[in-house]
């Protein structure tokens, strides 16, 4: 499907993501659900496995960034697990990427999507200009490195949803933006800065909404989770 809505699983450990996705034994549509850094180094790849055992689709956030053939060595392996999502940074360079893109592709031709980090929501346009000696704007940044992604053969970027049309502009419309910074109109925002609603984000053009707290730290994560289905899916 190439619209989504994803749960972003920050939680410390795999007892407390399972508590988690049992509230969502019951319901018909699986959430895609987001791994990140923090469980994947704490549980390993088991993790992974078990979460796809009960039949969730599984964007693997570890945004690798190294020489393009460690990063394709690791990419291997990660094809191997059979996420459906992953990613690296754009910064690693178009040789990275490509290195990404081959590890990621199995014998049989099929691979997970694969796509890129530009510039990371927390690099300010003043850090990037004094500690990375970088003077573009930090949308001429986001808009050459999602044209770079594209150009080594990426499916997309991660942006803010307030970025999906100035990167789909750029990059084309089947260039999928996967976009985190989602928030209900009537909710907290907390130390998100550039936010907007589920149906903000698709009509901006957003490809895949990455929603955390407003649906982990809801009353009622599960209601929470068809309210941002219903909102960005119309469904
Ligand atoms: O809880 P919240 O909805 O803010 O979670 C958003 C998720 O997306 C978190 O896992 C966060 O690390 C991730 N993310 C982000 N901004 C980016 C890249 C990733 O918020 N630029």
């Amino acid at each position: 499907m190439k619209h989504d809505v994803i749960i972003a699983c920050d939680f410390k450990s795999a007892e407390d993501t399972f508590k988690f996705l049992d509230l969502f034994k019951d319901e018909e549509r699986k959430p895609f659900l987001k791994i990140g850094m923090e469980l994947f180094y704490a549980e390993g790849p088991s993790i992974v496995k078990e979460i796809k055992r009960r039949g969730h689709k599984i964007f693997l956030d570890l945004k690798l960034h190294d020489i393009p053939n460690t990063v394709k060595k690791a990419m291997m392996v990660l094809s191997r697990l059979d996420v459906d999502m992953c990613n690296v940074h754009a910064a690693g360079t178009i040789d990275m990427m490509r290195a990404a893109l081959e590890g990621l592709t199995r014998e049989d031709g099929t691979r997970p999507l694969l796509i890129a980090v530009t510039q990371l929501t927390s690099t300010s346009e003043e850090r990037m200009r004094n500690e990375l000696l970088i003077d573009a704007s930090i949308n001429d940044t986001i808009v050459k490195y999602a044209q770079n992604t594209r150009e080594a053969g990426l499916d997309g970027v991660v942006c803010s949803p307030l970025e999906a049309g100035m990167v789909h502009e750029a990059c084309g419309r089947e260039f999928l933006t996967i976009t985190p910074g989602v928030r209900f109109a009537d909710g907290a925002v907390g130390d998100q800065v550039r936010v907007t609603t589920p149906a903000r984000a698709r009509e901006i053009g957003s490809d895949f909404i990455v929603v955390g707290r407003p649906v982990t730290q809801a009353e009622d994560p599960v209601a929470a989770y068809r309210r941002c289905v219903k909102e960005f899916l119309g469904e």
